[in-house]
């Protein structure tokens, strides 16, 4: 399988690594590398319930030689930003740490799971982070976005009933957009008002939050995303989703970015915006 096609990585893939010490007890998947040939890394976190996780055998301050993007799946926890101060983030809560920013989640209130977008794609060390002095020109700046601040607009036409909300966009200055997109259960996703096989120019990684969806992409035919599994969807790989089982939340990232006007489809069998 080269780089450029389409892939889907299952959780049973992917290991759980031990990465900050016994007592800290964190948890780590790699889900995508710098070997898949993206430019990003994808990581998932997962952080026990614990009052102290920065501890003397566990996580300390650190920072990373690429911006980081973390997005919270579940869980409320307590992240310190150097110079900004101790944040408390909870589900659907998204924080752009610049390349170079030290950070360190503090404390657990819950099992917090994350999932983490690392721009350059870096291979970070196992055990704790080393500080990095070679930054990359990522020019961007600390930002936290709550799920209040951003609307769910309906983005694929009225029959199909899909929402997006879009975090980061192109207007942002980041070198990725983030949205969510929630497809409610629904037999035939793919109807003569809805959504269509389309392809964009831009790479698509997406992974599923909750539920799963069929759908059928050129070259792998049909076949289900179900809950945990991420996916690689290069630039101009014809795709469509055909049937949503159940409630479905995706968390989609394009590079390069997408706009922040909505794709409304308002005329049968529109693609969406590429
Ligand atoms: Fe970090
Ligand atoms: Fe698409």
């Amino acid at each position: 399988m080269t780089k450029d096609q389409l892939k889907y990585v299952k959780p049973s893939e992917k290991e759980w690594l031990h990465i900050w010490g016994e007592k800290s007890n964190v948890v780590e998947k790699r889900l995508f590398t710098e070997e898949d040939g993206l430019p990003i890394t994808v990581v998932l976190q997962n952080f026990p319930s614990q009052k102290k996780v920065v501890s003397d055998e566990g996580y300390k301050l650190h920072s990373h030689g690429a911006l980081e993007i973390g997005y919270v799946i579940k869980g409320h926890s307590k992240i310190q930003f150097e110079g900004i101060g101790d944040i408390a983030v909870n589900p659907e809560t998204i924080f752009c740490t610049p390349a170079g920013m030290r950070h360190a989640l503090i404390e657990a209130m819950e099992e917090t799971l994350i999932i983490l977008y690392y721009y350059p794609p870096y291979t970070k060390p196992e055990g704790l982070v080393e500080e990095t002095t070679n930054l990359p020109d990522t020019k961007t700046e600390f930002l936290i976005i709550r799920p209040d601040d951003r609307e769910w607009i309906h983005a694929w036409g009225t029959k199909t009933n899909v929402a997006e909300k879009r975090y980061l966009t192109k207007e942002d200055g980041f070198p990725l957009s983030f949205l969510l997109r929630h497809i409610p259960a629904q037999k035939a996703v793919v109807s003569t008002e809805g959504y269509k096989l389309h392809s964009h120019p831009a790479l698509e990684i997406g992974f599923m939050i909750r539920g799963g969806i069929r759908v059928y992409a050129e070259g792998l035919g049909e076949h289900e995303f179900l809950e945990g599994m991420i996916v690689r969807n290069p630039a101009g790989t014809k795709h469509a989703a055909i049937e949503s089982m159940s409630d479905t939340m995706i968390a989609v990232v394009n590079i390069p970015p997408f706009g922040r006007t909505p794709a409304i489809v308002d005329k049968p069998g529109a693609p969406e915006e590429g």
